[in-house]
């Protein structure tokens, strides 16, 4: 069988619906507990930060970055990062988090932070955080808070107090 190369762009609302399963699937009901999850909530999402890898027509993957601050410093979400199971282990999630790092530095911002896998955040330029450097709004384990410059120097102003961009 022929497998198409994904093609990754920003998401659409038609892609709404495709994109909840996929998080449900991945994270599954817990997911709105989470901290990333209410750091996220009321910020409206920024489809040129939301990206889609679609094979066939299909949704394979999905990627999002929301707007929140580090201290007083202006930085980005990461998450969630899925990927359907019928495509992964092909390079998708990592494309996907390349091309989001990518658009971001493209549209000025400085920093990327997340919580996830260092093993597999790592070797897309993802380092760790001190926890008394950079203060989750919640419950997290401090050894997955990652954070990407996308500028340099950008972490060492990222300093202080997560906080969502809606005020939170
Ligand atoms: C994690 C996820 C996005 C990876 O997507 P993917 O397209 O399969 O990823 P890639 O193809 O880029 O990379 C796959 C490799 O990463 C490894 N990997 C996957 N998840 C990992 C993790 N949490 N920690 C370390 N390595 C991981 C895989 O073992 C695989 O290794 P291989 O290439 O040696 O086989 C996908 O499995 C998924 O949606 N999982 C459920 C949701 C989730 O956990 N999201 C991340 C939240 S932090």
């Amino acid at each position: 069988m022929k497998t198409l190369a994904p093609v990754i762009r920003p998401e659409t609302p038609a892609e709404d619906a495709a994109i909840e399963a996929l998080h449900q699937h991945a994270f599954g009901p817990g997911r709105f507990a989470r901290t990333a999850f209410r750091l996220r909530e009321g910020v409206p999402c920024d489809p040129e930060l939301s990206l889609v890898a679609m094979i066939d027509g299909r949704l394979a993957g999905s990627v999002k970055l929301t707007a929140i601050r580090i201290g007083e410093a202006p930085s980005l979400l990461l998450g969630p990062l899925a990927v359907d199971p019928d495509f992964g282990s092909r390079g998708l999630g990592r494309a996907l988090v390349r091309a989001a790092a990518e658009k971001a530095r493209t549209l000025g911002h400085r920093s990327i932070l997340l919580v996830g896998d260092a093993p597999y955040y790592g070797p897309l330029g993802f380092h760790h955080v001190k926890p008394t450097e950079v203060i989750m709004p919640g419950p997290v384990d401090p050894n997955r808070v990652l954070l990407c410059e996308l500028v340099e120097g950008a972490a060492t102003e990222a300093k202080g107090p997560v906080r969502s961009a809606r005020g939170g």
